[in-house]
């Protein structure tokens, strides 16, 4: 299978039928493909499969600077399909919060009322941890207020390790711009308003000129760099205030060169109830609001460009129970990836396989979405390596194995109710970044 391509790649080589930069492109290539098509086959259900692919590969020769990475994946893959609950090999994605600090004091967000930040001993393991992480999402608070932040992301840009960073984008500086850019970075800025008075009201202390200066500057100094791995998503929180404006985020996103939207709504947990319109005060009058900005954004984005991420509940569909409108939700389910029918052989959720979650008090669970009630540690007295495989990470994987009869796991996740990609996420193929 992959072995006999790489021989011929090889062959090839010593043949003089390609150069060393083709031979290069192409194992990187085939290492790529054989990471998510090793995935796949866990995720359906193909466990042996899974091992052919392990046995495999075994002899390539994988480059130095993304081995220890490639050989963790292999070995993790192996061990989802021996329903191991006791791993050998390592986390492979950190979704981390490194302070609770912020520089603004949002209307909806409860974060800064706690004050944490993220304890040094974790900072040293998270930097051994780079050579075998393939994706680290780093949040606040405000991330750029934490003193060991710059060194954690240069960490990962040294790696190549995947980094997602949510930011309000009024800290930024040309430094920090400069290496978001060099670094293989998924920058999500949060933006509320798109007038002075709306923005500032949301977000109380910032200020919309400045933020205005700094995505221009972003923009910028992006298309003075040739080579740009770095995109950058727009996440806008919708509430009472700034209902009227959604519909003309798509035209501020593409002003400003945002790849991505993304459209969210309130959580429940929310202090202040009269801008939360999606859990307090409905109204049919909001609902229908809502169905109209969903076709306009919908619209706009598809023309422009933009990737469209919309989380605003489908109210069209909600509200109509017919069998017509029900059938064409299932169907739209299984386009989205959000399919109700797992193959029988699989998991219905590898997380706990493959990540680790250090929420903004400490508190540690294998995603954000899993129940707040059980956390499996405290990055104050835990060490991550030891969370891996404590007991309670341990249970959650063997709940998973034994299937979806416990209530360790949220209703929204057994019954799927969330999106599949959370459950069952493949890595982003273009995982090995390295410059060639
Ligand atoms: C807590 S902030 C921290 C990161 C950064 N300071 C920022 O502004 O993006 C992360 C994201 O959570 C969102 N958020 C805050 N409060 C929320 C709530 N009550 N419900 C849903 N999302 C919320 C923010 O809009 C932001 O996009």
């Amino acid at each position: 299978m992959y072995y006999k391509e790489y021989l011929s790649l090889e062959n090839k080589l010593k043949s003089g039928s390609i150069n060393g930069q083709d031979y290069k492109m192409s194992v990187r290539n085939l290492l790529n493909r054989i990471i998510v098509e090793i995935q796949e086959n866990n995720i359906n259900g193909n466990v042996k499969a899974v091992k052919d692919i392990y046995n495999d590969v075994k002899n390539i020769n994988v480059p130095a600077e993304v081995k220890k990475r490639f050989d963790n994946i292999m070995l993790n893959e192996l061990e989802i399909a021996e329903r191991k609950v006791f791993l050998k090999s390592k986390m492979r994605i950190l979704y981390c919060a490194v302070t609770s600090l912020c520089n603004v004091k949002c209307i909806m967000c409860q974060i800064v009322k706690n004050k944490w930040e993220l304890p040094e001993h974790a900072v040293d393991e998270i930097i051994a941890a780079m050579p075998y992480l393939e994706n680290v999402v780093w949040q606040g608070g405000e991330v750029f207020l934490y003193k060991h932040f710059e060194r954690l992301m240069d960490e990962a840009g040294k790696y190549n390790v995947n980094q997602e960073i949510g930011t309000n984008g009024l800290l930024l500086n040309e430094r920090i711009i400069k290496k978001l850019i060099t670094y293989n970075v998924d920058l999500g800025i949060s933006i509320d308003g798109l007038t002075k008075e709306v923005y500032e009201y949301i977000r109380a202390g910032a200020d919309f000129d400045l933020l205005i200066n700094n995505l221009r500057m972003l923009k910028k100094i992006k298309s003075d760099f040739s080579s740009q791995k770095t995109n950058w998503h727009l996440n806008v929180l919708v509430m009472k205030k700034n209902l009227n404006q959604i519909e003309y985020f798509p035209e501020f996103a593409k002003e400003h060169g945002f790849a991505k939207l993304c459209i969210n709504s309130f959580g429940p947990d929310f202090d202040s109830k009269e801008e939360n319109i999606f859990h307090y005060n409905k109204s049919r009058e909001f609902e229908l609001k809502i169905i109209d900005i969903k076709k306009k954004i919908n619209r706009k984005c598809r023309e422009f460009g933009i990737e469209l991420f919309d989380s605003l509940p489908d109210f069209e569909t909600l509200n109509n129970n017919s069998d017509a409108l029900r059938a064409k939700d299932e169907n739209n389910a299984k386009l989205s990836g959000n399919s109700h029918e797992i193959p029988k052989e699989a998991l219905f959720c590898q997380v706990p396989w493959r990540r680790i979650f250090i929420d903004s008090d400490g508190s540690i669970r294998p995603e954000c979405f899993c129940d707040r009630k059980y956390s499996i540690g405290n990055i104050a007295s835990d060490r991550i390596e030891d969370v891996w495989n404590n007991e309670f990470m341990q249970r959650y994987r063997e709940c998973i194995i034994n299937g979806a009869n416990h209530n360790l796991c949220k209703s929204d996740c057994l019954e799927r109710r969330i999106p599949e990609k959370v459950l069952n996420y493949v890595v982003n193929p273009n995982l090995f970044w390295w410059d060639i």
